[in-house]
């Protein structure tokens, strides 16, 4: 894992993303989660958690910010900025990389803490084997 830790860089992103994380509805977890989602052209677009009394129906920062994304029209992306609470900057779930490597294999994923500490990662590191459209010819 080349990981890299940064104190700087991004920082309007990062601003975005912890401004969308005082949105979060997560009274279950108490983990707010904020993501901001830059396309290929520049825009931006903006995601938290949302959380339900069913558990399974909660969606992640990352895929809704994906969501709104797609619903305008974008499809490819380069840089995706996820904002938590935690002391240590947190990588996305599992599911969050499936959902992007659809769209965006090499992605760039910046993790940020409320104390200023950052981690970068490419989406094919986190996802180094990942089941993409092309693995569904293989039948
Ligand atoms: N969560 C995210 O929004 N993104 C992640 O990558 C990890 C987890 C949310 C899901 C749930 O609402 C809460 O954080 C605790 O898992």
């Amino acid at each position: 894992m080349s990981a890299t830790l940064h104190g700087a860089g991004h920082e309007a992103q990062v601003q975005s993303a912890v401004d969308v994380m005082q949105r979060a509805y997560a009274p279950y977890s108490q983990f707010r989660v904020g993501a901001t989602l830059v396309a290929a052209d520049g825009s931006e677009f903006h995601g938290c958690n949302v959380e339900n009394a069913s558990y399974p129906a909660g969606i992640c920062a990352e895929r809704s910010a994906l969501s709104a994304a797609v619903a305008a029209g974008q499809r490819r992306f380069s840089l995706h900025v996820v904002a938590t609470e935690a002391t240590e900057p947190t990588p996305p779930c599992g599911i969050c990389r499936q959902a992007l490597v659809e769209f965006e294999p090499q992605l760039q994923i910046v993790s940020a803490s409320l104390d200023g500490r950052r981690v970068s990662y490419r989406l094919s590191e986190l996802l180094p084997v990942p089941f993409t459209p092309a693995s569904l010819a293989h039948r």
